[in-house]
């Protein structure tokens, strides 16, 4: 009998002592109605339990879907079952990771045909003894592949922890329920709906815009002292009303490209980073509680409007935080990790040299009177801004930093993220196409040589461009 292998598995974990599994499962269907379900149900039928589900759409013009499953097996047969039980629902050939695992300079190429089975799954089994796999997370694409996160929120949004402000008061939940809506059914290319927020929200983000209007003068960066401003100029900034998103988001793709997108709550920190790959900012839109308007224990309208989005206005800073994103997309967790904590020490809570002085340019610190004037003391601790350190930083995140990490520019953290990001563990390099909005991978030579011609092209244009200005 001649098996042809339908899918790719990756064994990331093998324990002697129990002989149990650690087992990621990638296959394709088509887009036919209860094909996901026969296959789920197969699987289930075997007594087998997911820990992990992930799809997206399938790179390949025959399928239509690709999934990702991760299941602890409690020996070889047992993934052997699965595979059996799969391949009665599944029909063609689909490695995913473009057939390689890679490791140690080798290479195992996946797309083999394999008799019997139990052969295939014994050599398998013993590579990856030897071979750690690099299976690559999911990462959109295309900028509608932000939909998705759209109701994945973490924690917040309609629900409030208990310690929560407005967690006792009916009117306030009321009103962040009604809110949240917009960014639930919010979709690639719609128009930001409008908030008519309430006499009481204004007179909070009243409060609030005062009181850190104030500060700003002496805390805040110059970049973000040059953009305010112009916010006042073209999206109505005042402590008379909340700026609409729409309105603001506007105002900055003009500027920098960036643009607001509204966010129910939370997000985790891949889908958050991830964003920002395609210069989308997640904002809420709600207001914090009436009776704390100097406090606030999760994001809300005025740390976004206030803190985040003057900066998102500075190209530097702009290129700073999609480079980021860049570095986020398809990252091990371990990756992931380590750039949501130089994200915290950056975007939230990074200052900056000016000069003889240092200033504040995160948005956790420029929406925080409190903190402001206490992370531009002498109190704290000011480190270089270094990712591999900065990265590896532990931190609190319900009182004031410790230690901050203090960027001699937007331009040279960005080329120190841009060298972090290279020694990631990712076997690919990303670029943003801002014509078509959408991720490329550049994973083979005609890529490659794609880019490389759009970079002569561009040469090109810079060398008429100087030569008519000698
Ligand atoms: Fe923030």
């Amino acid at each position: 009998m001649t098996l042809r292998c339908h899918s790719l598995f990756c064994f990331s974990n093998m324990s002697p002592a129990s002989n149990a599994l650690k087992c990621n499962l990638h296959f394709s269907i088509t887009d036919e109605i209860g094909k996901l379900e026969s296959c789920l149900a197969a699987i289930k039928s075997m007594n087998v339990s997911l820990t992990r589900i992930e799809s997206r759409p399938s790179k390949t013009a025959d399928w239509d879907y690709d999934f990702f499953i991760e299941f602890q097996a409690e020996n070889q047969s047992q993934v052997v079952q699965v595979v059996e039980g799969l391949k009665k629902h599944t029909t063609q050939v689909r490695v995913i990771g473009s057939g390689t695992a890679v490791q140690g300079g080798m290479s195992l190429s996946c797309g083999l045909y394999w008799t019997p089975l139990i052969e295939y799954m014994t050599l398998l089994i013993y590579i990856a003894s030897l071979f750690v796999e690099t299976s690559v997370p999911w990462f959109p694409r295309k900028m509608s592949d932000l939909d998705s996160f759209a109701e994945k929120v973490l924690e917040m949004g309609e629900d409030l922890s208990a310690d929560h402000p407005g967690a006792n008061d009916p009117v306030y939940r009321k009103r962040r329920t009604e809110i949240v809506q917009i960014a639930k059914t919010y979709r690639t290319g719609q128009p930001i709906p409008h908030v008519d927020y309430s006499q009481q929200e204004v007179e909070t983000w009243g409060s609030v815009f005062r009181k850190l209007t104030s500060m700003f003068p002496d805390h805040a960066c110059r970049e973000h002292q040059y953009v305010f401003p112009l916010l006042v100029q073209n999206c109505g900034y005042n402590d008379k009303q909340i700026p609409q998103l729409e309105q603001v988001s506007n105002f900055l793709k003009d500027c920098t490209g960036f643009t607001l997108r509204p966010v129910m709550g939370l997000l985790t920190s891949r889908d958050f980073l991830n964003g920002l790959a395609f210069r989308v900012f997640h904002s809420t839109q709600y207001v914090r509680h009436h009776s704390h308007p100097l406090y606030t224990p999760e994001p809300d309208v005025c740390h976004e409007l206030l803190g985040h989005v003057p900066l998102f206005a500075n190209p530097d800073f702009a290129a700073f935080s999609q480079e980021i994103g860049l570095a986020s997309l398809g990252a091990t967790d371990a990756d992931l990790e380590k750039l949501a904590t130089i994200y915290w020490f950056t975007v939230e809570f990074g200052v900056c040299r000016e000069g003889e002085k240092v200033r504040a340019y995160g948005a956790g610190l420029l929406s925080s009177f409190g903190e402001l004037e206490y992370a531009l003391t002498d109190k704290p601790e000011k480190r270089p801004f270094d990712p591999q350190v900065t990265a590896v930083q532990k931190y609190p995140i319900t009182q004031y930093q410790p230690v901050y990490f203090v960027a001699e520019s937007f331009k040279d953290a960005q080329e120190k993220i841009r060298a972090f990001a290279n020694q990631m563990e990712r076997p690919f390099t990303v670029k943003y196409d801002p014509y078509t909005q959408s991720i490329e991978v550049l994973d083979s030579k005609e890529k490659v040589v794609k880019y490389a011609q759009n970079i002569r092209d561009d040469m090109r244009n810079l060398t008429m461009a100087l030569e008519k200005l000698m």
